[in-house]
């Protein structure tokens, strides 16, 4: 083989991964992050404190340990729908029975609660 088709192996080679890397879609925690932090989204800094905001809410709790506290991503995800199916009197939006976030999207908070 010659220097030059050396060369192109190399290149092909490396390029490979680089270009893996750069097709890569961004992580679904990373969009429900997104929507978390929207306040024309999920706007949950209006009401919790959690990390990566320096936003201080008390009208819910902080959010921390989410996947020790609702180990059941169903019954999150209920709960994130409609808060009142679990808390009858609950003062958090009903994010998907209102229709403020889809169903996809509201996976995508989970997956970014998860990570608290
Ligand atoms: C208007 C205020 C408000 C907003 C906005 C809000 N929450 Fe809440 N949230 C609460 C309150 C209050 C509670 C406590 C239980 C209850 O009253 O429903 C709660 C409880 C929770 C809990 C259960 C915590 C636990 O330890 O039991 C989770 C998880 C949660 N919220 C996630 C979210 C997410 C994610 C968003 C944004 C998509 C959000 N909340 C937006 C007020 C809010």
């Amino acid at each position: 083989m010659n220097t030059r088709a050396t060369l192109a192996v190399l290149v092909a080679l490396l390029g490979v991964p680089l270009a893996c890397a750069q097709a890569a879609p961004p992580s679904r925690a990373a969009e429900g992050k997104a929507i978390v932090f929207n306040r024309r989204l999920g706007n949950c800094l209006a009401c919790h404190t959690m990390q990566g905001s320096d936003v201080a809410s008390n009208v819910g709790p902080l959010l921390f340990h989410v996947k020790q506290k609702f180990p059941d991503r169903n019954k999150l995800f209920q709960f994130l729908w409609n808060p009142e199916s679990s808390k009858p009197q609950s003062v958090m939006p009903a994010f998907g029975k209102n229709m403020i976030l889809d169903r996809q999207q509201i996976e995508a908070v989970i997956d970014f609660l998860y990570t608290l």
